[in-house]
């Protein structure tokens, strides 16, 4: 039998704006902004189906919330990829997954480098004034956050380079500006680590780390001084991913002997002061990590191998297959200083979590306590459930009811908070009985619902956004960092 949660994975067409959606209960006066998502929503390009969750084409979600009000408007990004799409009927340039049905010249150009991706469906941030979204290529989409309307690519400037990137910077609130990092593949490939200012977009390069076959990494971790880049040991030769033929993740190979190596780099001098290697996993997303005395304490979702990538091939996705790849929260800590002992490891909970969110601006890149995330209620059910987890207890409070799958929780902090998490979670949900999707409104410490406010139509499922307070009456982009 399908399961119902397959139904997140149909394709959604329209566009709508609506200037108030039903709601069930009260809506905190005090949310004052936008819950900015991407998602992909198309898979079914008419010749071609993509192949993976990840590849679908990306659609723009907007929840205003004004007033105890909530407003919702939907829209394509209008990419370079979706106007081909719209021209051709399938792909025209390489996707996490997918590749264009091309002859062999074609799909030399269409390589990502030649003819990158710009389906930004991962996630939403900011760089300097600019709103974007993102995928894992270097062509981030600038769009308007009111209208939705795409505006263009923002451009990484040439001392970036590289050709992929990643969607999940991370905004230094003392220092005022993101951090991320591209892989320029090369002769001699390397990583790239760089800072763009909150007040203008400067970029300016903070490392260079030359790397012989450059890793799958999704995400990395900041603390008050440092960054750090977990590589994991599903890697890929430069001269494959040119000639393989394959696409994009295809061309990368899991080789556990290489272990899972963590390399530290000072934010401010672009110094590495740590090469530190344990036993391989796998992961997409760090949860945070700070300093502690000489060590660093990094955590992160973590699987046992890169399984969970075919896992999430529409084939098995869309038939509703048992889902039984879920991720453990582990904890790793770091010797920062000269010390013989090694990296230690363990696990905080038993407890499946994925897409974790912390209580950013207070918490990013120091001690904290609290994540939320998507979990794994029922054995075999995809993503049913959002947890709260003490990272130092291991305790645990859930949120589920039948036939639901919530997405990501984002996390807003309530005006004045005294406390980490006090404030509110917000989550696209997919009612599969009820044939819709909400948005759901939870009081982030309780796990308890506040409000929620149903949408127009099943919003399928996606994976990152964030929240946007109002200034200005929207306009301004001044407090768009995290
Ligand atoms: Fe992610």
């Amino acid at each position: 039998m399908t399961r119902i949660f397959a139904k997140g994975f149909a394709d959604l067409e329209h566009e709508v704006a609506v200037e108030s959606l039903p709601i069930a209960g009260a809506i905190p006066t005090w949310l004052e902004g936008a819950l900015l998502r991407t998602a992909p929503a198309k898979f079914d390009l008419g010749r071609q189906t993509v192949n993976h969750w990840f590849d679908g084409l990306a659609m723009l979600h907007r929840f205003a919330f004004a007033d105890g009000n909530v407003a919702y408007a939907n829209r394509f990004i209008r990419s370079a990829n979706y106007r081909e799409q719209q021209r051709s009927g399938r792909l025209s340039r390489g996707e996490f997954a997918s590749d264009p049905c091309h002859t062999l010249f074609g799909r030399v150009l269409s390589r990502f480098w030649a003819k990158p991706t710009d389906n930004c469906n991962v996630s939403i941030n900011a760089f300097g004034q600019s709103l974007v979204a993102l995928t894992e290529t270097t062509l981030p989409v600038r769009f308007d956050p009111e209208t939705l309307e795409t505006l263009g690519h923002y451009d990484y400037g040439p001392r970036v380079g590289g050709q992929i990137s990643i969607a999940h910077p991370h905004h230094d609130a003392a220092r005022r500006c993101q951090f991320s990092y591209v892989v320029e593949f090369g002769r001699r490939s390397r990583y790239r680590l760089f800072r763009v200012a909150d007040e203008d977009g400067t970029e300016t390069v903070v490392a260079d780390l030359p790397v012989d076959q450059p890793a799958y990494m999704h995400s990395f971790a900041m603390t008050e001084r440092y960054l750090v880049l977990a590589e994991f040991p599903l890697v890929v030769s430069p001269l494959r991913l040119i000639f393989s033929g394959k696409p994009f993740i295809r061309n990368y190979r899991w080789d556990p002997q290489r272990g899972l190596r963590f390399q530290i780099v000072e934010k401010d001098s672009g110094r590495r002061i740590v090469t530190a290697v344990t036993e391989a996993v796998f992961a997409f997303h760090h949860v945070n990590a700070y300093e502690r005395e000489d060590e660093l304490v990094l955590d992160l979702v973590a699987y046992p191998d890169p399984a969970i990538i075919d896992h999430l091939y529409l084939s098995r996705l869309r038939t509703g297959e048992p889902f039984d790849a879920v991720g453990s929260l582990c904890r790793y800590v770091i010797p920062l200083g000269p010390t013989k002992s090694g990296v230690r490891k363990h696990q905080i909970t038993t407890t499946a979590v994925e897409l974790p969110r912390i209580d950013y601006g207070r918490t990013a890149g120091r001690a904290y306590r609290v994540v939320w995330g998507t979990g794994n209620h029922e054995p075999g059910n995809f993503l049913d459930s959002l947890v709260w987890i003490d990272v130092e207890t291991g305790q645990c409070a859930v949120w589920a009811e039948p036939g639901c799958y919530p997405g990501e929780p984002v996390f807003v902090a309530a005006p004045g908070a005294n406390d980490e998490g006090e404030g509110v979670l917000l989550s696209v949900v997919l009612d599969g009985q009820r044939d819709t999707s909400f948005l759901l409104v939870l009081d982030a410490s309780r796990m308890a619902e506040i409000a929620r406010a149903e949408c127009p139509h099943v919003i399928p499922f996606g994976f990152h956004g964030n929240f946007f307070p109002t200034e200005n009456g929207g306009r301004s982009l001044r407090n768009l960092h995290r």
